[in-house]
């Protein structure tokens, strides 16, 4: 049977060689499939701590293998890089992971090499973990946007926050919210109104009340947008406020919206991810009206009091939780997913009502899919203006110019916040 660590090296090796997203990576891998729960979650853990690491993990491979690996040796590569993650980052025996990489590497007749290299790493592991800086995982294309908009201490807050395991935050329908001890049962505890973090132990799927849809999975930085829309529609009844959702699968906030009361229409390009949508719909029975469509084609006779954009996006807010995003340069795929935004949020003018509001967000941290992009709108856009977002939202993140800027680093929550943006604005 293949070890557990060669199948973490070959997932690793997959997700380096063709930028593969990390869960894709994992169900496509059969030996992976027939590991019992313990190993898959150390497989898990292995590689997203590695993906983490993985600036300091290739500075140190640098320093210490003078001559580069041959390309066909990508697999001994990601095995190195695994167990230096082992060696330096994780509670796991120096022994043990060394002897396990050098018996793997056996196959490859590079066994030398590696039993060579790790224990050179070990014998100066103190020097190392004194110079090395997190900082340097951080690629490029977020690294320099984050220091000139925020500034050095911001990333090097960040930074020391995406090493850590993020949190799973879960939010409870509200019907159900006082009717049981949820913190004991779901073992977590409550951050914020019905948003439970919860500690990670094991497959989500099978947590008390799932099946039975009592609650679905959100962050607690997600469920910010929905309730602005709510306290923005807080005088009036919400069955008479119509509210569009660009961007809508798999579903978090159009299930806070049908939970509001508002009349709901969930718009979503994805064919595949519709279908995720609506199969979350009917574990959490609800309904809403769905559209499966692109929004740069999307007609429609009626004007919304409210359209959600919750925009296609670099991600760059959720490194810690797809930390796959750190070894991919996304700086091209930045500006086209720009263009996108801006011509999603230019298509939302025609389908608002006068006096009605957009709310826009992205789960990201990058200036130009924040801040930047809605100056330039409101700047083409002067029948639009800032709404001021009330205290209590105001208060979980940061406010520029009137918009709310959520980081990793968080400092109100322990375990931080996934990384958002959001920007209301009101068609005058
Ligand atoms: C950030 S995700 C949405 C998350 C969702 N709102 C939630 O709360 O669970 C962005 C979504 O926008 C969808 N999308 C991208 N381009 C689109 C377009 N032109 N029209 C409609 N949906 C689009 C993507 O397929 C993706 O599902």
């Amino acid at each position: 049977m293949t070890n557990s660590r060669e199948i973490a090296a070959q997932i690793l090796t997959e997700i380096h060689s063709s930028y593969h997203f990390f869960e894709n990576s994992i169900t496509n891998n059969k030996d992976f499939s027939r590991l019992d729960s313990r190993d898959k979650a150390f497989v898990r853990f292995i590689i997203l701590n590695t993906l983490r690491r993985n600036g300091q993990i290739q500075e140190i491979i640098t320093t210490f293998i003078k001559k580069p690996l041959k390309k066909n040796n990508n697999f001994i590569l990601n095995l190195i890089r695994i167990s230096i993650c082992q060696i330096l980052f994780l509670n796991v025996r120096e022994y043990s992971a060394v002897n396990t990489a050098v018996e793997i590497s056996k196959k490859y007749n590079l066994d030398k090499f590696v039993n060579a290299l790790l224990r050179n790493i070990c014998r100066h592991k103190i020097e190392i973990m004194k110079k090395t800086r997190t900082e340097i995982n951080i690629p490029k294309w977020i690294k320099n946007d984050i220091l000139k908009s925020f500034g050095k201490k911001k990333l090097h807050e960040i930074a020391k926050s995406i090493v850590d395991e993020p949190a799973t935050d879960i939010k409870i329908k509200r019907r159900y919210h006082k009717q049981e001890n949820w913190e004991e049962i779901l073992n977590g505890r409550f951050i914020h109104n019905q948003v439970i973090r919860l500690n990670n132990d094991g497959p989500i799927d099978k947590k008390p009340f799932f099946k039975e849809g009592f609650w679905w999975v959100q962050s607690l930085s997600a469920t910010i947008p929905v309730n602005i829309i709510s306290s923005m529609f807080k005088k009036s009844k919400k069955n008479n406020i119509s509210v569009l959702e660009i961007g809508a699968a798999p579903g978090g906030k159009t299930f806070q919206l049908i939970e509001e009361g508002f009349q709901v229409t969930s718009l979503e390009i994805s064919q595949r991810r519709t279908r995720r949508l609506k199969e979350n719909l009917k574990r959490l029975n609800y309904k809403t009206n769905i559209l499966n469509k692109d929004i740069l084609n999307f007609k429609s006779n009626k004007l919304f009091d409210c359209i959600l954009i919750d925009a296609p996006c670099t991600a760059s807010g959720l490194i810690r939780k797809k930390p796959e995003i750190l070894i991919m340069d996304k700086s091209v795929n930045l500006e086209k997913l720009v263009i996108k935004q801006r011509k999603i949020l230019e298509k939302s003018v025609s389908l608002v009502k006068k006096g009605g509001y957009i709310l826009y967000c992205v789960c990201s941290i990058h200036s130009k899919e924040g801040p930047k992009l809605i100056e330039g709108f409101l700047r083409k856009n002067n029948n639009f203006e800032f709404v001021l977002l009330d205290s209590e939202h105001a208060k979980l993140g940061e406010i520029f110019k009137g918009m709310l800027q959520l980081f990793p680093d968080n400092e109100k929550f322990k375990d931080g916040l996934d990384g958002f943006f959001i920007a209301a604005l009101k068609k005058k």
